[in-house]
């Protein structure tokens, strides 16, 4: 942009332009040179390729904020999945669990646990996350990446599955780890307070980890310690945890889970703002389904607490038996011969790596959280190379412009444009990011309003949306005309750096 006026590389010309700060569409051609939105208004230059938007809306590209694609990125970079959703950028190292930093005791933890959520065919070359980022770029991936340091990997690395509270050396030790891999470029620290090793983490020690977090201006992501029956002390955890550190927080794949428990995110909701208006920036993000998904184990493991409804869990993915793929509970207890639970437990016996989906979720609780102006969306998708995952994988994005804005009118596309496109870009501190603006990176998301779509079911997850015609990622087409093209067109994006030097 320095060198005076270049020649345009891409004009998007004639496009009715939802530029993601929120304010109400216009229209407008949009050049791009090199990798860099160099002009939004009436375009003049001539321009190597012209795509016609004419009916078409022209966005920024979509900012997942909770992904699981850690390994994905590696092992099929291209991740179709993602980017015909219009996705240009996911955040990885979610809910306490990624892949790097990697100890000794990593690979055990990583064959019992997180295969199933991240998917299988990982070997581990790398150690730190900045050797992760060497891998990932030595991949190409097709969308931009930010990683979240797991609290999981920390622990893992320091104390191993100690059920207990680290000691003043190995919190000091963990602090050191956490320095390092923010150093190198992450973006904050992520927990996941229902699973081991996060569920043994106490208050104190995440305060600690997250006044290192603070001093890199980085935020505290959560999956909070309880989603159900005590949803609001869970909240005030985090709220307390943002306090006290002095933090950022997001609330991850914020919900009230279990039908005793529905409408409650109101007064979890509540408390959010109530710590915005004391100046705590906390958001949370959202998917948009009234199911969620995890691995098998942790549902059966809830039973206890009579939160399982054998009826409204599905099997997604079990690597022996596709057949079972599909199925609920109630269902496996009948070809088994056995109540539903114990059907469950001596599946899981046989294979521990199951993946299950629950509709656990009320629609009108999924609405509220979605329209709250400090939610913005992120999949959560479970990307497994087999089975039926949850739908949300392959339809989150499309499915909130068709579903949530088009039709069920729960946003306004602007705002719903906003919480996938500039709201993210701030939160995470993607320096240049989410906007349709002079000077911004051309991460850029062209579908048609009347047609966009998520066709992924329960039964049939596997499908692409409709109507996202143009995915462009640092100024390369990544899907032209809804084709994936295979550019590798993707950067890691580095914590309030720029993703490359100008
Ligand atoms: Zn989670
Ligand atoms: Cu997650």
């Amino acid at each position: 942009m320095s060198e005076g006026k270049p020649g345009l590389d891409l004009a998007i010309v004639g496009g009715t332009v939802v530029d993601g700060s929120g304010r109400s569409s216009f229209r407008a051609d949009v050049g791009v040179a090199g990798d860099r939105i160099v002009s939004v208004g009436k375009l003049r230059e001539d321009a190597r390729r012209t795509i016609d938007a004419s009916t078409l809306v022209v966005a920024p590209g979509f900012i997942d904020v909770h992904t699981h694609d850690d390994l994905a990125v590696v092992r099929s970079p291209r991740l179709e999945f993602k980017v015909m959703q219009g996705v240009t950028t996911g955040v990885v190292g979610n809910c306490g669990m990624g892949v790097a930093p990697v100890s000794p005791a990593y690979r055990r933890y990583y064959e019992t646990f997180l295969a199933s959520a991240l998917g299988e065919g990982a070997d581990f070359t790398w150690r730190t996350i900045a050797e992760y980022y060497e891998a990932v770029e030595r991949a190409g991936p097709s969308l931009n990446v930010a990683c979240l340091v797991p609290h999981g990997l920390l622990r893992l690395a320091v104390m191993g599955m100690e059920p207990r509270p680290p000691s003043g050396s190995e919190l000091a030790q963990m602090k050191d780890l956490l320095e390092e891999a923010l150093a190198a470029g992450g973006i904050g620290l992520s927990s996941g307070l229902v699973y081991p090793p996060g569920i043994f983490a106490t208050t104190a020690e995440l305060i600690e980890l997250c006044r290192v977090v603070a001093s890199h201006g980085g935020l505290y992501a959560s999956h909070i310690r309880d989603e159900g029956e005590r949803l609001l002390e869970a909240v005030g955890e985090a709220i307390r945890i943002g306090e006290e550190a002095g933090v950022a927080v997001e609330i991850s794949h914020h919900k009230a889970s279990g039908q005793t428990n529905w409408g409650k995110v109101a007064q979890s909701l509540r408390l959010i703002e109530e710590a915005r208006s004391r100046g705590l920036d906390v958001t949370v993000d959202v998917y948009p389904y009234t199911a969620g998904s995890t691995v098998l184990g942790m549902v059966v493991a809830g039973a206890s607490r009579d939160e399982v409804n054998p009826d409204e869990i599905l099997i997604a993915s079990v690597p022996g038996h596709p057949e079972l793929e599909g199925k609920t509970l109630e269902e496996l207890g009948q070809l088994k011969g056995m109540p539903p639970l114990e059907a469950a437990r001596s599946l899981l016996q046989e294979d521990p790596s199951v993946v299950a989906i629950m509709f656990s979720m009320a629609e009108e609780d999924v609405r509220r959280v979605m329209r709250h102006p400090a939610a913005m969306f992120g999949s959560d998708g479970l990307p497994s190379t087999g089975g039926k995952p949850h739908p949300r994988l392959y339809g989150t994005f499309a499915r909130v412009l068709g579903t949530y804005v088009r039709q069920e009118k729960v946003l306004a596309l602007e705002e719903a444009i906003h919480k996938m496109t500039a709201l993210p870009a701030a939160k995470h501190r993607l320096t240049g990011r989410g906007q349709v603006a002079l000077g911004y990176y051309a991460d850029l998301t062209v579908f048609d309003p009347a047609s966009v779509a998520d066709l992924a079911t329960y039964q049939e997850p596997r499908r692409h949306p409709a109507g996202i015609r143009y995915v462009i990622v640092n100024g390369e087409v990544v899907v032209d005309n809804g084709r994936h093209t295979g550019e590798a067109a993707g950067s890691i994006l580095r914590s309030g750096r720029p993703a490359r030097p100008d």
